[in-house]
C-alpha cells in the first residue's frame, strides 16, 4: 500500500496496519480485494500527477509522498464507494484530491509546528528550509483542486469547503482559546476541523462520487467526523510515545513547540498539586526552549505526561468519540461496509502510529 518500503516511516505504517484491521474477516475478503485494488490504483494515478515539468520541483512535491503514509483517506473513498456503484474514475479522483490536500498540509504543518522528522524522515522544511516547504504544500494543494475540478461544481465545492475548515482549524489551534472559551472544547473544535473535516469529506466522497443514495451522506459526514476527532486524539497520545521508530515522528513535538494538546489540557484540569506540578514543569520547559534551550530538556516531564492519568482519559475520550462515529453508522445498511466503517472507527482510537 505504501510507496517505499526502504524508508522506516512506511515500515510503521504497515505495522500498524490500520488497513487489515479495517479489513479484518472472512465476510469482507471481496471488499478488501476492491479496497486494495483501489488503492493501487490510486498510487499508480498520484504516482503520474506528481510530476509537473521541473524535475526539481517534483522532487519536493514527491518527497514526503515516497516517505510513506498509511493512505487512511483514500481507503475511506473507497469503502463508502460501496454503498454506490464502486470505484468510478471520479472516485479515485476523490480519493487521490483528498489525499494530496492532506499530503500538502502535512508540509504546511511541520513548518507551524517546528516538526523535524515527517514519516519517518527530515521533514521538508529541515531539508529545503520553510519558503520550498510552504511552496510544494501550495502545489500540491494546486493539484488537488484541478483533479476534484474534472467533477464538476460539486466536487470543487466539496473540496474548497474542506480545505476552508482545515485551515480554519489550524489558524484556530494558533490563535488559541479566547477568554470565556473553554480551551478543551474549543480545542475539540480544532480537531474537528483540521482532521475531522478531511476525514468526513473522504467518507462523504466515495458516497457521493459513485451514485450512492444521498441519504446516507450525512451520517457518513458525521462518521468521518467524529472518528476523525478520535484519530487526532490518538496523534495527541502518540506524541507522547517513546518508539518514534514506530511513529515516524520525534516524540513530544507538538508539547516542545508549545503547540498544546489534549494530555496537556486535561492535565491543566487536574485540581491535585502534583498535576500542578507537572503543568508548571511542562511550561517552563517550552519557555526554556522557546529561549533556545536544548528541546531535551523536556524528556523527563513528558515521559511523566505519558505515565499521567490525563493520557489515559485521552484514550477513553477518543474511544467516546469512536463509539459516537459508530452510532451515526445506525443509517446505513447493515453489511460489509457499514461493519468495516465499524472497525475502522474502533481502530484509530486504538493505534500506536
Ligand atoms: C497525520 O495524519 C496528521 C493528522 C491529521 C493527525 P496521518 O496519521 O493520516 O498521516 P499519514 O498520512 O499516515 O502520514
Ligand atoms: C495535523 O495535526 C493536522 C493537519 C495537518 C491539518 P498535528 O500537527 O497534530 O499532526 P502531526 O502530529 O504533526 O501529524
Ligand atoms: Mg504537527
Ligand atoms: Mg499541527
Amino acid at each position: 500500500m505504501t510507496p517505499s518500503p526502504s524508508v522506516p516511516g512506511s515500515r510503521a505504517a504497515r505495522r500498524l496496519g490500520l488497513t487489515e484491521r479495517v479489513f479484518a474477516g472472512a465476510r469482507s475478503r471481496k471488499l478488501t480485494r476492491i479496497v486494495e485494488d483501489g488503492l493501487a490504483r490510486v498510487e499508480e494515478s498520484l504516482a503520474a500527477e506528481l510530476r509537473m515539468t521541473d524535475p526539481l520541483v517534483d522532487t519536493t512535491i514527491r518527497y514526503l509522498y515516497e516517505a510513506g503514509g498509511k493512505r487512511v483517506r483514500p481507503m475511506l473513498v473507497l469503502l463508502t464507494s460501496q454503498l454506490g456503484n464502486g470505484v468510478t474514475d471520479a472516485v479515485i479522483d476523490a480519493a487521490m484530491a483528498l489525499e494530496l490536500t492532506h499530503l500538502g498540509s502535512l508540509y504546511h504543518d511541520d513548518v507551524m509546528d517546528d516538526a523535524d522528522v515527517r514519516r519517518g524522515v527530515p521533514s521538508a522544511h529541515s531539508v529545503w528550509g520553510n519558503n520550498i516547504a510552504i511552496l510544494a504544500g501550495d502545489l500540491l494543494f494546486s493539484r488537488a483542486s484541478q483533479i476534484m475540478a474534472r467533477n464538476g461544481e460539486r466536487a470543487i465545492q466539496l473540496q474548497a469547503d474542506t480545505f476552508e475548515r482545515l485551515v480554519l482549524g489550524q489558524m484556530h489551534e494558533t490563535i488559541g482559546p479566547q477568554s470565556g472559551d473553554d480551551p478543551v472544547a474549543f480545542y475539540l473544535q480544532v480537531l474537528s476541523d483540521k482532521t475531522g473535516s478531511l476525514i468526513a469529506a473522504a467518507a462523504q466522497a466515495g458516497c457521493l462520487f459513485s451514485g450512492g443514495p444521498t441519504e446516507y451522506e450525512q451520517p457518513l459526514v458525521v462518521f468521518g467526523e467524529k472518528a476523525g476527532v478520535a484519530f487526532q486524539l490518538l496523534d495527541d497520545v502518540i506524541d507522547l510515545s517513546d518508539d518514534p521508530g514506530e511513529t515516524g515522528k520525534v516524540p513530544g513535538t507538538d508539547l516542545r513547540a508549545g503547540v498544546p494538546t489534549m494530555p496537556y489540557l486535561l492535565l491543566g484540569r487536574g485540581e491535585d498539586a502534583a498535576s500542578a506540578a507537572l503543568h508548571e514543569r511542562i511550561d517552563a520547559g517550552v519557555d526554556e526552549i522557546a529561549a533556545g534551550a536544548d528541546p531535551a530538556v523536556l524528556d523527563d516531564a513528558l515521559a511523566a505526561l505519558r505515565d499521567h492519568p490525563a493520557t489515559a482519559q485521552t484514550r477513553r475520550l477518543a474511544r467516546d468519540w469512536s463509539q459516537e462515529a459508530i452510532a451515526a453508522l445506525e443509517a446505513l445498511p447493515a453489511g460489509d461496509v457499514r461493519e468495516a466503517l465499524t472497525r475502522f472507527a474502533v481502530a484509530v482510537a486504538d493505534r500506536s502510529s
